[in-house]
């Protein structure tokens, strides 16, 4: 990939084009921030790391849409975070607005490229960027269900005292409380992690990977998470680039799997340079199907 765009310069915009421009996964990253120098001010703080890494990724930054013309990838992290006590749906109505507007500048200079929905509440605004930019399903897309499940294998690495490293979980649904940790489709090195846990543990595992996020931003107070989300992305800006086909959970655009159409929630799919190139569908138990469905509706209501 030549060129990767990535939309609000704030804590988590500006973490990933670090992460992205010192692994060198493009040519070129460019910031935008409606924000005077604040684009700008983060690009030039990241190129200036460029000899610790060795990278020769050109970072630039500014307020100008139309340094977004010939990106094959835009991240978009911009909009209103959530403050302690809100939930991502309180953030929705302002967002949106700031999606809509963003999605016709994509469309006016960037109308080839792929797009990555950050912005809370992801699965609904992916869904109204998705319907704006009228492009097939697969081109656009969210992050939420890498980060979720990360932030399960922190917390299995805890309860089970083995490497994070070696746990791979899978965390489906909505970006919110109502999202479905998957404990019987997630491995360490091969092994059940069921294997390693009781009862007890999964449910402390499961309800804190369900406030992952509201329990940084309880503890941070100024700011939620961001370092984790931006390497989430980056995780994701990785598979296209290289076109590495990765089976990871996205928030996607259903249309059929999983018994629903016309929503757009986290499920596991393959990533490639393409965007989202097929959904994959797991024999959910009832258990599990009626926690999905539970968080689908969650979603609806939102939509709504
Ligand atoms: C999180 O879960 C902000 O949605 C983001 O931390």
């Amino acid at each position: 990939m030549k060129k990767i765009s990535i939309i609000g310069a704030g804590r988590v915009g500006e973490t990933a084009a670090c992460i992205i421009a010192q692994q060198e996964m493009c040519s070129e990253v460019v910031l935008l921030d409606i924000r005077e120098g604040a684009a700008a001010g983060a690009a030039l703080d990241i190129s200036q790391s460029a000899s610790y890494f060795g990278s020769d990724t050109r970072v630039t930054g500014g307020t100008d849409p139309a340094l977004l013309k010939d990106s094959g990838l835009i991240v978009i992290t911009a909009g209103s975070p959530r403050k302690p006590g809100m939930s991502r749906s309180d953030v929705l109505d302002i967002n949106l607005a700031v999606i809509n507007s963003l999605v016709d500048e994509v469309l006016k200079y960037a109308p080839d490229s792929l797009l990555l929905l950050v912005t809370n509440p992801v699965d609904v605004l992916t869904w109204h960027a998705w319907k704006r930019t009228g492009w097939e399903r697969g081109r656009v897309f969210g992050q939420a269900g890498i980060l979720d499940a990360s932030r399960m294998a922190t917390f299995m690495a805890e309860e089970t005292g083995l490497s994070a490293k070696d746990i791979h979980p899978l965390v489906i649904g909505g970006h919110g409380d109502a999202m479905v940790p998957l404990t019987r489709f997630s491995t360490i090195n091969g092994a059940p992690a069921s294997a390693f846990l009781d009862d007890a543990a999964i449910a402390r595992i499961n309800e804190r990977t369900r406030h992952g996020g509201a329990e940084v931003l309880a503890l941070r107070q100024v700011s939620s998470a961001y370092i984790a989300p931006a390497a989430a992305v980056a995780t994701m800006v990785d598979a296209i680039c290289h076109d590495r086909r990765r089976i990871l959970p996205c928030v996607c655009n259903l249309d059929g799997e999983y018994g629903q159409t016309d929503i757009t929630a986290g499920v596991p799919a393959i990533l490639g340079r393409n965007g989202i190139e097929k959904v994959v569908q797991l024999p959910l138990d009832d258990t599990e199907r009626s926690g999905f469905q539970t968080s689908i509706d969650s979603v609806r209501a939102d939509l709504k």
